[in-house]
Protein backbone atom coordinates (compact mmCIF):
# COMPACT_ATOMS: atom_id res chain seq x y z
CA UNK A 1 0.00 0.00 0.00
CA UNK A 2 1.03 3.39 -0.66
CA UNK A 3 0.75 5.59 2.29
CA UNK A 4 0.77 9.22 2.74
CA UNK A 5 2.52 11.14 -0.55
CA UNK A 6 2.50 14.47 0.62
CA UNK A 7 6.04 14.99 0.07
CA UNK A 8 6.26 13.48 -3.45
CA UNK A 9 7.41 16.29 -5.95
CA UNK A 10 4.94 16.77 -8.30
CA UNK A 11 7.30 17.75 -11.27
CA UNK A 12 10.70 15.66 -9.90
CA UNK A 13 11.16 11.84 -10.80
CA UNK A 14 10.18 9.95 -7.01
CA UNK A 15 9.37 5.79 -7.47
CA UNK A 16 6.21 5.47 -6.11
CA UNK A 17 7.12 3.13 -3.84
CA UNK A 18 10.04 2.70 -1.73
CA UNK A 19 13.54 3.28 -1.63
CA UNK A 20 15.62 5.16 -4.03
CA UNK A 21 19.43 6.51 -4.63
CA UNK A 22 21.67 7.09 -7.43
CA UNK A 23 20.62 7.75 -11.08
CA UNK A 24 22.01 4.92 -13.09
CA UNK A 25 22.35 4.20 -16.73
CA UNK A 26 20.55 7.59 -18.74
CA UNK A 27 20.66 6.83 -21.87
CA UNK A 28 18.23 8.24 -24.83
CA UNK A 29 17.10 5.57 -27.45
CA UNK A 30 14.26 5.28 -29.90
CA UNK A 31 12.76 8.68 -28.78
CA UNK A 32 12.54 7.57 -24.46
CA UNK A 33 14.86 9.03 -22.35
CA UNK A 34 15.70 6.23 -20.05
CA UNK A 35 15.76 6.76 -16.55
CA UNK A 36 17.32 4.10 -14.22
CA UNK A 37 18.19 4.54 -10.22
CA UNK A 38 19.32 2.81 -7.41
CA UNK A 39 16.12 1.00 -5.84
CA UNK A 40 15.39 -0.92 -2.67
CA UNK A 41 11.63 -2.72 -4.16
CA UNK A 42 10.88 -3.98 -0.89
CA UNK A 43 12.47 -1.64 1.78
CA UNK A 44 12.27 2.63 3.27
CA UNK A 45 16.44 2.53 3.65
CA UNK A 46 19.52 1.67 1.31
CA UNK A 47 19.20 -2.87 1.09
CA UNK A 48 20.08 -4.80 -1.71
CA UNK A 49 20.49 -3.12 -4.52
CA UNK A 50 18.25 -3.47 -7.71
CA UNK A 51 18.18 -0.86 -10.91
CA UNK A 52 14.63 0.66 -10.77
CA UNK A 53 13.19 1.79 -14.57
CA UNK A 54 11.74 4.89 -15.45
CA UNK A 55 11.41 6.49 -18.92
CA UNK A 56 10.39 9.98 -20.21
CA UNK A 57 9.74 12.05 -23.20
CA UNK A 58 10.37 15.50 -22.60
CA UNK A 59 12.42 14.73 -19.09
CA UNK A 60 9.55 16.36 -16.86
CA UNK A 61 6.50 13.53 -16.92
CA UNK A 62 8.15 9.85 -16.13
CA UNK A 63 6.74 6.82 -16.54
CA UNK A 64 7.50 3.73 -14.06
CA UNK A 65 8.59 0.47 -15.90
CA UNK A 66 9.68 -2.55 -14.44
CA UNK A 67 12.51 -3.31 -12.17
CA UNK A 68 15.42 -3.86 -15.03
CA UNK A 69 18.18 -5.66 -12.68
CA UNK A 70 18.04 -7.50 -9.91
CA UNK A 71 20.40 -8.72 -7.52
CA UNK A 72 22.15 -12.30 -8.70
CA UNK A 73 25.05 -14.65 -7.98
CA UNK A 74 27.75 -12.10 -8.67
CA UNK A 75 26.22 -9.85 -6.07
CA UNK A 76 23.65 -6.56 -5.88
CA UNK A 77 23.75 -4.12 -8.99
CA UNK A 78 25.34 -1.08 -7.50
CA UNK A 79 25.57 2.04 -9.93
CA UNK A 80 26.47 2.10 -13.53
CA UNK A 81 25.97 3.53 -16.96
CA UNK A 82 24.11 2.35 -20.18
CA UNK A 83 25.00 3.30 -23.74
CA UNK A 84 23.60 2.39 -27.20
CA UNK A 85 25.61 -0.47 -29.38
CA UNK A 86 25.05 1.15 -32.62
CA UNK A 87 27.97 -0.61 -34.33
CA UNK A 88 27.26 -4.23 -32.37
CA UNK A 89 30.69 -3.85 -30.75
CA UNK A 90 29.94 -6.25 -28.58
CA UNK A 91 28.28 -8.60 -30.75
CA UNK A 92 25.05 -8.83 -28.80
CA UNK A 93 23.17 -6.74 -31.68
CA UNK A 94 22.64 -8.72 -34.88
CA UNK A 95 19.75 -7.14 -36.02
CA UNK A 96 19.59 -3.76 -34.52
CA UNK A 97 21.11 -1.94 -32.30
CA UNK A 98 20.09 -1.79 -28.62
CA UNK A 99 21.23 -0.96 -25.05
CA UNK A 100 24.23 -1.95 -23.17
CA UNK A 101 24.40 -1.25 -19.37
CA UNK A 102 27.61 -1.41 -17.46
CA UNK A 103 27.70 -1.69 -13.75
CA UNK A 104 29.07 -2.75 -10.19
CA UNK A 105 28.40 -6.18 -8.70
CA UNK A 106 28.71 -5.46 -5.12
CA UNK A 107 29.49 -8.74 -3.15
CA UNK A 108 29.50 -8.99 -0.02
CA UNK A 109 32.87 -11.34 1.45
CA UNK A 110 31.82 -14.73 2.85
CA UNK A 111 34.77 -16.76 1.89
CA UNK A 112 36.53 -13.24 1.43
CA UNK A 113 38.13 -10.55 4.00
CA UNK A 114 35.97 -7.84 2.82
CA UNK A 115 32.98 -6.88 0.17
CA UNK A 116 34.22 -7.24 -3.63
CA UNK A 117 33.37 -4.86 -6.47
CA UNK A 118 33.49 -5.52 -10.48
CA UNK A 119 31.70 -4.53 -13.22
CA UNK A 120 29.51 -5.96 -15.18
CA UNK A 121 27.62 -6.09 -18.42
CA UNK A 122 23.58 -6.85 -19.34
CA UNK A 123 21.93 -5.60 -22.36
CA UNK A 124 18.94 -5.38 -24.05
CA UNK A 125 17.21 -5.81 -27.52
CA UNK A 126 13.77 -4.53 -26.38
CA UNK A 127 14.59 -0.32 -25.86
CA UNK A 128 15.14 -1.52 -22.05
CA UNK A 129 12.04 -3.46 -21.08
CA UNK A 130 13.94 -6.88 -20.26
CA UNK A 131 17.49 -7.41 -19.89
CA UNK A 132 19.87 -10.22 -20.19
CA UNK A 133 23.07 -10.41 -17.90
CA UNK A 134 25.97 -11.11 -19.72
CA UNK A 135 27.03 -14.89 -19.03
CA UNK A 136 30.96 -13.23 -19.03
CA UNK A 137 30.28 -11.43 -16.00
CA UNK A 138 32.22 -10.04 -14.61
CA UNK A 139 34.37 -8.06 -17.00
CA UNK A 140 36.79 -5.98 -15.21
CA UNK A 141 38.56 -6.49 -11.96
CA UNK A 142 40.83 -4.63 -9.75
CA UNK A 143 43.43 -6.45 -7.83
CA UNK A 144 43.65 -4.01 -4.80
CA UNK A 145 41.19 -1.22 -4.24
CA UNK A 146 38.06 -2.53 -2.59
CA UNK A 147 36.28 0.47 -3.55
CA UNK A 148 36.04 -0.17 -7.02
CA UNK A 149 32.52 0.93 -8.75
CA UNK A 150 30.53 3.16 -10.73
CA UNK A 151 31.50 2.55 -14.28
CA UNK A 152 30.43 5.22 -16.70
CA UNK A 153 31.00 5.11 -20.42
CA UNK A 154 31.16 6.63 -23.53
CA UNK A 155 32.75 6.03 -27.03
CA UNK A 156 35.61 8.62 -27.47
CA UNK A 157 35.55 9.17 -31.60
CA UNK A 158 38.36 10.36 -32.22
CA UNK A 159 40.31 7.34 -30.78
CA UNK A 160 37.43 4.88 -31.91
CA UNK A 161 37.20 2.76 -28.51
CA UNK A 162 34.79 2.63 -25.55
CA UNK A 163 36.17 4.90 -22.11
CA UNK A 164 35.32 3.77 -18.85
CA UNK A 165 35.64 6.13 -15.99
CA UNK A 166 35.38 4.19 -12.43
CA UNK A 167 35.71 5.15 -9.02
CA UNK A 168 38.90 3.66 -7.35
CA UNK A 169 39.46 4.28 -3.60
CA UNK A 170 39.51 7.83 -3.42
CA UNK A 171 40.66 8.48 -7.35
CA UNK A 172 39.20 7.69 -10.52
CA UNK A 173 40.58 5.37 -13.22
CA UNK A 174 40.26 5.55 -16.90
CA UNK A 175 40.20 2.13 -19.20
CA UNK A 176 39.70 2.02 -22.66
CA UNK A 177 38.00 -0.55 -24.65
CA UNK A 178 36.51 -1.92 -28.13
CA UNK A 179 33.72 -4.55 -27.02
CA UNK A 180 32.82 -3.57 -23.38
CA UNK A 181 33.85 -6.96 -22.47
CA UNK A 182 37.91 -6.75 -22.82
CA UNK A 183 39.16 -3.50 -21.02
CA UNK A 184 43.32 -1.73 -20.87
CA UNK A 185 43.44 0.37 -17.83
CA UNK A 186 44.67 3.92 -19.52
CA UNK A 187 45.42 5.94 -16.69
CA UNK A 188 44.53 7.52 -12.81
CA UNK A 189 43.46 10.44 -11.67
CA UNK A 190 42.84 12.46 -8.12
CA UNK A 191 45.65 11.92 -6.11
CA UNK A 192 46.64 15.22 -4.33
CA UNK A 193 44.24 17.18 -6.50
CA UNK A 194 40.41 17.90 -5.47
CA UNK A 195 38.44 17.10 -2.01
CA UNK A 196 39.56 13.89 -0.50
CA UNK A 197 37.25 13.87 2.67
CA UNK A 198 35.63 10.75 1.67
CA UNK A 199 35.31 8.11 -1.01
CA UNK A 200 35.26 8.55 -4.56
CA UNK A 201 32.30 7.56 -6.26
CA UNK A 202 29.87 8.33 -9.64
CA UNK A 203 32.34 10.06 -11.41
CA UNK A 204 31.91 10.97 -15.32
CA UNK A 205 33.66 12.55 -18.29
CA UNK A 206 32.48 14.77 -20.68
CA UNK A 207 33.49 17.29 -23.11
CA UNK A 208 31.87 20.80 -23.90
CA UNK A 209 32.01 24.02 -25.52
CA UNK A 210 32.99 27.13 -23.44
CA UNK A 211 30.80 29.76 -23.91
CA UNK A 212 28.74 27.59 -26.52
CA UNK A 213 31.99 27.87 -29.28
CA UNK A 214 32.21 24.55 -30.84
CA UNK A 215 36.25 24.61 -31.86
CA UNK A 216 36.89 25.58 -27.93
CA UNK A 217 36.35 22.63 -26.04
CA UNK A 218 37.01 21.34 -22.57
CA UNK A 219 36.63 18.51 -20.90
CA UNK A 220 34.57 18.35 -17.57
CA UNK A 221 34.80 15.58 -14.98
CA UNK A 222 32.35 14.83 -12.18
CA UNK A 223 33.09 12.88 -8.84
CA UNK A 224 30.90 13.00 -6.14
CA UNK A 225 32.39 12.38 -2.74
CA UNK A 226 30.64 10.16 0.04
CA UNK A 227 29.58 11.32 3.66
CA UNK A 228 32.22 11.41 6.26
CA UNK A 229 31.43 12.57 9.97
CA UNK A 230 34.09 15.40 9.64
CA UNK A 231 32.25 17.37 7.11
CA UNK A 232 28.58 18.86 7.95
CA UNK A 233 28.00 18.75 4.08
CA UNK A 234 27.81 15.64 3.79
CA UNK A 235 28.02 13.97 0.54
CA UNK A 236 28.96 16.42 -2.55
CA UNK A 237 29.92 16.71 -5.64
CA UNK A 238 33.06 18.37 -7.15
CA UNK A 239 34.40 19.02 -10.93
CA UNK A 240 37.47 19.43 -12.69
CA UNK A 241 37.92 20.98 -15.84
CA UNK A 242 40.89 19.61 -17.96
CA UNK A 243 41.67 17.92 -21.61
CA UNK A 244 41.63 14.26 -22.31
CA UNK A 245 43.00 12.68 -25.37
CA UNK A 246 41.06 9.00 -24.67
CA UNK A 247 43.49 7.88 -22.41
CA UNK A 248 44.19 10.72 -19.83
CA UNK A 249 42.20 13.91 -18.20
CA UNK A 250 45.24 16.74 -17.94
CA UNK A 251 43.52 19.22 -15.63
CA UNK A 252 43.46 23.21 -16.05
CA UNK A 253 45.68 24.89 -13.59
CA UNK A 254 42.23 26.41 -12.04
CA UNK A 255 40.98 22.50 -10.93
CA UNK A 256 44.14 21.98 -9.27
CA UNK A 257 43.98 25.27 -7.43
CA UNK A 258 41.02 24.89 -6.27
CA UNK A 259 37.86 22.81 -4.70
CA UNK A 260 35.37 23.42 -7.45
CA UNK A 261 31.68 21.95 -6.08
CA UNK A 262 28.83 21.48 -8.79
CA UNK A 263 25.95 23.13 -6.05
CA UNK A 264 26.09 24.90 -2.92
CA UNK A 265 22.80 23.34 -1.53
CA UNK A 266 22.88 20.22 0.17
CA UNK A 267 20.74 17.60 -1.61
CA UNK A 268 22.39 16.65 -4.96
CA UNK A 269 24.44 13.68 -5.05
CA UNK A 270 25.55 11.11 -7.47
CA UNK A 271 24.61 12.77 -10.60
CA UNK A 272 25.83 11.79 -13.85
CA UNK A 273 25.00 12.82 -17.41
CA UNK A 274 22.96 11.19 -20.01
CA UNK A 275 24.26 9.17 -23.23
CA UNK A 276 23.40 9.09 -27.02
CA UNK A 277 21.32 12.76 -27.06
CA UNK A 278 21.39 13.28 -30.27
CA UNK A 279 24.29 15.20 -31.88
CA UNK A 280 21.39 17.52 -33.42
CA UNK A 281 20.35 18.18 -29.82
CA UNK A 282 23.49 18.40 -28.72
CA UNK A 283 22.93 18.87 -24.62
CA UNK A 284 24.20 17.41 -22.04
CA UNK A 285 21.95 16.54 -19.92
CA UNK A 286 22.66 15.60 -16.49
CA UNK A 287 19.61 14.45 -13.61
CA UNK A 288 21.55 14.19 -9.53
CA UNK A 289 19.82 12.73 -6.60
CA UNK A 290 18.70 14.81 -4.12
CA UNK A 291 19.47 13.70 -1.08
CA UNK A 292 22.35 13.32 1.07
CA UNK A 293 24.06 10.37 2.46
CA UNK A 294 24.01 12.06 5.84
CA UNK A 295 20.35 11.83 6.43
CA UNK A 296 18.92 9.94 3.39
CA UNK A 297 17.86 7.60 5.21
CA UNK A 298 15.71 9.29 7.73
CA UNK A 299 13.87 11.87 5.60
CA UNK A 300 9.65 12.03 6.93
CA UNK A 301 8.54 10.27 4.11
CA UNK A 302 6.10 7.57 3.97
CA UNK A 303 6.18 4.42 1.92
CA UNK A 304 9.00 6.03 -0.61
CA UNK A 305 12.02 7.77 0.19
CA UNK A 306 14.40 9.40 -2.50
CA UNK A 307 14.04 11.95 -5.45
CA UNK A 308 15.78 13.01 -8.23
CA UNK A 309 16.74 17.15 -9.03
CA UNK A 310 15.21 18.59 -12.09
CA UNK A 311 17.02 17.57 -15.49
CA UNK A 312 19.71 19.96 -15.69
CA UNK A 313 21.35 21.54 -19.11
CA UNK A 314 24.75 21.79 -18.41
CA UNK A 315 27.55 24.46 -19.61
CA UNK A 316 30.84 25.89 -19.76
CA UNK A 317 30.82 29.55 -19.26
CA UNK A 318 33.53 32.34 -18.52
CA UNK A 319 32.62 34.15 -15.34
CA UNK A 320 34.74 37.10 -14.08
CA UNK A 321 37.77 35.39 -16.17
CA UNK A 322 37.34 31.18 -14.72
CA UNK A 323 35.41 29.09 -16.99
CA UNK A 324 33.01 27.52 -14.86
CA UNK A 325 29.99 24.83 -14.98
CA UNK A 326 26.57 26.33 -15.38
CA UNK A 327 23.40 24.35 -14.93
CA UNK A 328 19.66 25.40 -16.53
CA UNK A 329 16.52 23.85 -15.81
CA UNK A 330 16.06 21.13 -19.07
CA UNK A 331 14.11 23.86 -21.20
CA UNK A 332 11.01 21.16 -21.58
CA UNK A 333 10.07 22.29 -18.30
CA UNK A 334 8.61 25.72 -19.57
CA UNK A 335 5.86 23.67 -21.10
CA UNK A 336 4.39 22.67 -17.75
CA UNK A 337 4.44 26.92 -16.86
CA UNK A 338 0.60 27.80 -16.06
CA UNK A 339 1.09 31.57 -15.39
CA UNK A 340 0.44 33.05 -11.79
CA UNK A 341 1.65 36.46 -11.63
CA UNK A 342 3.68 39.10 -13.44
CA UNK A 343 5.31 41.89 -11.94
CA UNK A 344 7.50 44.60 -13.16
CA UNK A 345 9.32 47.30 -11.19
CA UNK A 346 7.31 47.47 -8.16
CA UNK A 347 8.67 48.12 -4.43
CA UNK A 348 9.00 45.17 -2.09
CA UNK A 349 6.23 46.30 -0.44
CA UNK A 350 3.79 46.41 -3.20
CA UNK A 351 5.03 42.99 -4.51
CA UNK A 352 4.71 41.32 -1.28
CA UNK A 353 1.09 42.52 -1.24
CA UNK A 354 0.63 40.76 -4.78
CA UNK A 355 2.02 37.71 -3.43
CA UNK A 356 0.27 37.48 0.17
CA UNK A 357 -2.88 35.92 -1.54
CA UNK A 358 -1.08 33.63 -3.19
CA UNK A 359 -1.21 29.77 -2.35
CA UNK A 360 1.13 27.38 -4.40
CA UNK A 361 3.22 24.41 -3.52
CA UNK A 362 4.93 23.34 -6.67
CA UNK A 363 5.77 26.48 -8.60
CA UNK A 364 8.62 28.66 -10.69
CA UNK A 365 9.62 31.91 -9.25
CA UNK A 366 11.36 34.07 -12.30
CA UNK A 367 12.97 37.10 -10.23
CA UNK A 368 15.30 39.82 -11.28
CA UNK A 369 16.82 41.78 -7.84
CA UNK A 370 18.76 44.72 -7.64
CA UNK A 371 22.48 43.29 -7.04
CA UNK A 372 23.33 46.31 -4.41
CA UNK A 373 20.07 45.75 -2.13
CA UNK A 374 19.33 42.62 0.09
CA UNK A 375 15.84 40.91 -0.62
CA UNK A 376 14.55 37.52 0.62
CA UNK A 377 12.20 35.52 -0.86
CA UNK A 378 9.86 33.27 1.32
CA UNK A 379 8.49 30.01 -0.02
CA UNK A 380 6.32 27.04 2.02
CA UNK A 381 5.18 29.73 4.26
CA UNK A 382 2.51 28.91 7.11
CA UNK A 383 1.91 26.87 10.21
CA UNK A 384 5.61 28.64 11.67
CA UNK A 385 7.46 27.53 8.38
CA UNK A 386 9.12 29.03 6.14
CA UNK A 387 12.31 28.68 3.56
CA UNK A 388 14.07 31.42 3.01
CA UNK A 389 16.07 32.13 -0.66
CA UNK A 390 18.13 35.34 0.91
CA UNK A 391 20.28 37.42 -1.46
CA UNK A 392 22.65 39.72 0.75
CA UNK A 393 24.61 42.06 -1.32
CA UNK A 394 27.35 42.76 1.15
CA UNK A 395 28.73 39.28 0.51
CA UNK A 396 27.29 38.88 -3.00
CA UNK A 397 25.75 36.02 -1.62
CA UNK A 398 22.78 33.53 -2.08
CA UNK A 399 21.23 31.09 0.43
CA UNK A 400 18.60 28.73 1.29
CA UNK A 401 17.91 28.93 4.97
CA UNK A 402 16.12 25.60 5.91
CA UNK A 403 16.25 26.35 9.69
CA UNK A 404 12.51 26.61 9.82
CA UNK A 405 11.20 25.18 6.72
CA UNK A 406 9.32 22.13 8.46
CA UNK A 407 10.22 18.63 9.63
CA UNK A 408 13.57 19.14 10.45
CA UNK A 409 14.15 17.07 13.66
CA UNK A 410 15.10 13.78 12.15
CA UNK A 411 18.62 14.42 12.06
CA UNK A 412 21.04 17.14 13.35
CA UNK A 413 22.56 18.54 10.62
CA UNK A 414 19.63 18.67 8.62
CA UNK A 415 18.69 22.41 9.36
CA UNK A 416 21.00 25.45 8.05
CA UNK A 417 21.78 27.56 5.80
CA UNK A 418 23.67 27.08 2.71
CA UNK A 419 25.43 29.79 0.37
CA UNK A 420 26.96 30.03 -2.59
CA UNK A 421 28.53 33.44 -4.07
CA UNK A 422 27.37 35.37 -7.26
CA UNK A 423 28.85 37.90 -9.86
CA UNK A 424 27.13 40.68 -9.73
CA UNK A 425 27.52 41.26 -13.54
CA UNK A 426 25.49 44.01 -15.19
CA UNK A 427 23.98 45.42 -11.73
CA UNK A 428 21.24 42.47 -11.30
CA UNK A 429 21.03 39.17 -10.22
CA UNK A 430 18.53 37.05 -11.60
CA UNK A 431 17.20 33.85 -10.04
CA UNK A 432 15.03 31.01 -10.56
CA UNK A 433 13.61 28.96 -7.99
CA UNK A 434 11.89 25.82 -8.32
CA UNK A 435 9.60 25.08 -5.35
CA UNK A 436 8.00 21.65 -5.21
CA UNK A 437 6.15 19.68 -2.40
CA UNK A 438 9.52 18.69 -0.45
CA UNK A 439 12.76 20.67 -2.17
CA UNK A 440 13.86 24.17 -3.45
CA UNK A 441 16.24 24.43 -6.67
CA UNK A 442 17.77 27.73 -7.04
CA UNK A 443 19.02 28.54 -10.62
CA UNK A 444 21.39 32.19 -10.27
CA UNK A 445 22.71 34.16 -13.47
CA UNK A 446 21.66 31.55 -15.53
CA UNK A 447 22.63 29.12 -13.43
CA UNK A 448 26.34 30.17 -12.82
CA UNK A 449 25.77 29.20 -9.31
CA UNK A 450 23.03 26.03 -8.12
CA UNK A 451 21.80 25.50 -4.54
CA UNK A 452 19.45 22.40 -4.09
CA UNK A 453 17.80 21.55 -0.89
CA UNK A 454 15.18 19.07 0.49
CA UNK A 455 12.59 20.57 2.89
CA UNK A 456 9.82 19.07 4.62
CA UNK A 457 7.02 22.00 5.03
CA UNK A 458 3.63 21.22 6.76
CA UNK A 459 0.78 20.92 4.39
CA UNK A 460 -0.84 24.20 4.42
CA UNK A 461 2.60 25.72 4.71
CA UNK A 462 1.44 27.34 0.79
CA UNK A 463 2.40 30.90 1.45
CA UNK A 464 4.62 32.92 -0.19
CA UNK A 465 6.04 35.98 0.76
CA UNK A 466 8.71 38.93 -0.05
CA UNK A 467 11.13 41.53 2.03
CA UNK A 468 14.20 43.77 1.51
CA UNK A 469 15.77 45.91 4.05
CA UNK A 470 14.31 48.60 2.26
CA UNK A 471 10.44 48.08 1.75
CA UNK A 472 10.78 51.00 -0.84
CA UNK A 473 13.55 49.32 -2.80
CA UNK A 474 12.36 48.60 -6.05
CA UNK A 475 12.45 45.05 -7.51
CA UNK A 476 12.86 44.87 -11.26
CA UNK A 477 11.15 41.81 -12.52
CA UNK A 478 8.88 38.96 -10.25
CA UNK A 479 7.23 36.18 -12.19
CA UNK A 480 5.38 33.22 -10.94
CA UNK A 481 4.17 29.91 -12.24
CA UNK A 482 2.41 26.82 -11.28
CA UNK A 483 3.83 24.10 -11.97
CA UNK A 484 1.89 21.01 -10.10
CA UNK A 485 1.00 18.44 -12.39
C1 LIG B 1 26.67 6.56 -4.29
C2 LIG B 1 26.80 5.07 -4.06
C3 LIG B 1 27.59 4.43 -5.18
C4 LIG B 1 27.12 3.02 -5.16
C5 LIG B 1 25.68 3.16 -4.78
C6 LIG B 1 25.14 2.05 -3.95
O1 LIG B 1 25.58 7.14 -3.67
O2 LIG B 1 27.43 4.84 -2.80
O3 LIG B 1 28.99 4.59 -5.06
O4 LIG B 1 27.29 2.36 -6.37
O5 LIG B 1 25.56 4.38 -4.08
O6 LIG B 1 23.76 2.14 -3.81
Amino acid sequence: TIANQNYRGSYHFSPKANWMNDPNGMVYFKGEYHLFYQYHPSGLTWGPMHWGHAVSRDLVSWEELDIALIPDQHGMIFSGSAVVDWHNTTGFFEEEPGLVAIFTHHAEGQQRPHAVQYQSLAYSKDQGRTWIKYEGNPVLRHETFVDFRDPKVFWHAPTSQWVMIVACGQSVCLYHSTNLKDWSLSSEFGEGIGFHGGVWECPDLFPLPVDGAEDQTKWVMLVSIGDHADYPEGSRTQYFTGDFDGRQFVPDVLSCEKIRWLDYGRDNYAGVSWSDVPEEDGRRLFIGWMSNWKYANMTPTEGWRGAMTLVRELALRTIEGEVKLAQQPAAELSAYRKPVLSLRSMTAEEMAEQLSGLRLESYEIEAELNASHSADIKVRVGEGHETIIGYRSVDSEIYIDRTRSGLIGFHDEFSGRHSASVSRGDGRIEVRIFVDRSSVEVFVNGGESVLTDLIYPGAAATGLSLAAEDCQLMIPVLRIYDLSV
